[in-house]
């Protein structure tokens, strides 16, 4: 159903603080994403590799998304496409009413740290640094007092259920708990969109299944559009659609299909 929102006037959920809204982004619904005949070569060694030859993709606002595919099949440079990390080597990138793929250097980093979650396999938390402070820390790059940003990062450490463990060391917590942190530092900016490469790659079965659960928790709760790569099929069928990633196209898997 489309949007009663004019695409000329996206909402933003900070009004008037969004510097980086594109009024002319196409978007019916402003927590959508958008690819458009998307292209994206390397030029290596051995020649260039074509990994995207006029890709499209939509996803809804409020979708939890799979891609899955085989390695090398180019899903983190999707999602890095999508979040501003990497640059398309042709076609159009909207994402959170902006157009990313005409952003700055520096727009990308504001981009990246207001409107986006990531999520990575490795969870590249500061070992030495308490789990409070690690997810503080997003808040604090972009300037928030330490007060102010260790009071939110207390309110997300307690909405991934670990505040007894705020003051330990990142380095001190199982894989699962550190993977926990770093959803709460993924989400303490407040994006309404959530990147996750491979969130559950690094865990065992049963401790995969406890973070995917927050995942679905935490995208109910705070009404996000998320894209989550996994190789976990049995994760990927909790999703509302999967996508396979596969020289350079993407189709859509039937969970049935998959049995
Ligand atoms: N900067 C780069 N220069 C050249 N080739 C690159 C570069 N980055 C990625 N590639 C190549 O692009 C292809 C896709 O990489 P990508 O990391 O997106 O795959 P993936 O689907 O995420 O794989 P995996 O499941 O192993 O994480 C790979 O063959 C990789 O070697
Ligand atoms: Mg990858």
């Amino acid at each position: 159903m489309e949007s009663a929102q004019s695409p000329e006037s996206p909402r933003s959920h900070a009004a008037g603080a969004q510097p980086l809204l594109r009024p002319e982004a196409p978007l019916a619904h402003p927590f959508s994403i958008r690819l458009r005949n998307l292209h994206k070569a390397y030029q290596t060694g051995r020649g260039r590799l074509v990994l995207f030859d006029g890709l499209d993709l939509d996803v809804e606002e409020g979708e939890m998304l799979a891609v899955v595919g085989e390695s090398g099949a180019g899903k983190s440079t999707l999602l890095h496409i999508m979040g501003a990390l990497d640059e398309p080597s042709s076609g159009d990138v909207y994402c959170a009413s902006t157009q990313v793929n005409q952003l700055t250097r520096r727009q990308a980093a504001q981009f990246r740290n207001r409107q986006i979650g990531y999520v990575w396999q490795f969870h590249y938390l500061l070992p030495e640094f308490t789990a409070i402070e690690n997810v503080a820390m997003p808040l604090l790059a972009r300037g928030e007092t330490k007060a102010r940003a260790l009071e939110r990062a207390e309110k997300w450490l307690k909405e991934v259920e670990l505040s007894d463990r705020a003051s330990h060391r990142a380095g001190e917590l199982s894989g699962g708990e550190q993977q926990r942190v770093s959803l709460a530092r993924a989400l303490v900016t407040e994006p309404r969109i959530l990147l996750a490469d491979e969130p559950t790659g690094d865990l065992d079965a049963r401790t995969s299944g406890v973070v995917f659960d927050l995942i679905e928790q935490l995208h109910r709760a705070h009404r996000l559009t998320s894209v989550i790569v996994t190789h976990n099929m049995t994760l990927a069928r909790r999703c509302s659609r999967i996508l396979r990633l596969e020289s350079g196209r993407l189709t859509v898997i039937s969970p049935i299909a998959e049995n």
